[in-house]
């Protein structure tokens, strides 16, 4: 199924410094067919600037809602890795996040440990398993999407060939297709060190409906570019 709207995702992180910046960041950036996930204290800042952008938060917490947030990334390696988040408080995040009228973004993605080991099946496995065994809601009837982002690929310049994306992909899809018939709404992204010079790679292809882009989404020129390819892909 091919989905109209190519969706960029620009994960600020822990940027910028300032609330100025912030502000200008967001003002610079505002376009169509992105989502603009800045720190918890920008939120509604931001929100007060972005005509064309959506607005999504990097992490689930209440009330998200009443400050224009619409979208939620869920499950970032970031916190998966350094805050020891497992994939039962993933799961409950995105119960939470569903429930409260929120689309998440779930990201699931091997470390690179995981992949030497061979292990990169499994792990995905038990990341989607989670999120469906523990949800009260009934998935089908929510849209949210599914960011597939090999850890080894995240803010480290190094970025995984598009068959191996498409094939992972692939994977998931069969995954989910076992939890009942699902997977023509679901959405699929690609994160790992995308920029304006390797996004036509991934987005290209009918089944990456979008990418979730972390470094290069702090440079306004590039974000924009990014947004272009995506656009006309
Ligand atoms: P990156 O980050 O584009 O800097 O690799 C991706 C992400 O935030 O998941």
């Amino acid at each position: 199924m091919k989905f109209k709207n190519k969706l960029i995702i620009a994960n600020w992180k822990a940027n910028p410094q300032s609330l100025d910046e912030a502000i200008s960041l967001a003002e610079a950036s505002d376009v169509k067919g992105l989502v603009i996930c800045p720190p918890f204290v920008f939120l509604k800042e931001v929100a007060g600037v972005l005509q064309k952008s959506k607005l999504g938060a990097q992490d689930f917490k209440k009330g998200l809602k009443k400050l224009g947030v619409e979208y939620v990334i869920i499950g970032h390696s970031d916190r998966r890795q350094n805050l020891d988040e497992t994939n039962e408080m993933v799961a409950k995040k995105f119960s939470a996040a569903i429930g409260e009228g929120l689309i998440p973004i779930l990201c699931v993605g091997e470390t690179l440990e995981q992949k030497r080991s061979g292990q990169k099946e499994k792990v995905i496995t038990e990341q989607i398993q989670s999120v469906f065994a523990n949800c009260k809601l009934q998935i089908a009837n929510f849209k949210f999407f599914i960011a597939y982002e090999p850890v080894w690929a995240i803010g480290t310049g190094e970025e995984a060939d598009s068959q191996y994306v498409l094939d992972m992909i692939e994977f998931i899809k069969k995954i989910i297709t076992e939890r009942g018939n699902l997977v023509d709404k679901i959405h699929f992204l690609y994160g790992g060190s995308i920029d304006s010079s390797n996004a036509k790679d991934f987005l290209r292809h009918d089944v990456i409906t979008g990418a979730l882009v972390g470094g290069a989404s702090l440079d306004t020129a590039e974000i924009k570019k990014i947004t272009v390819i995506a656009s006309e892909c």
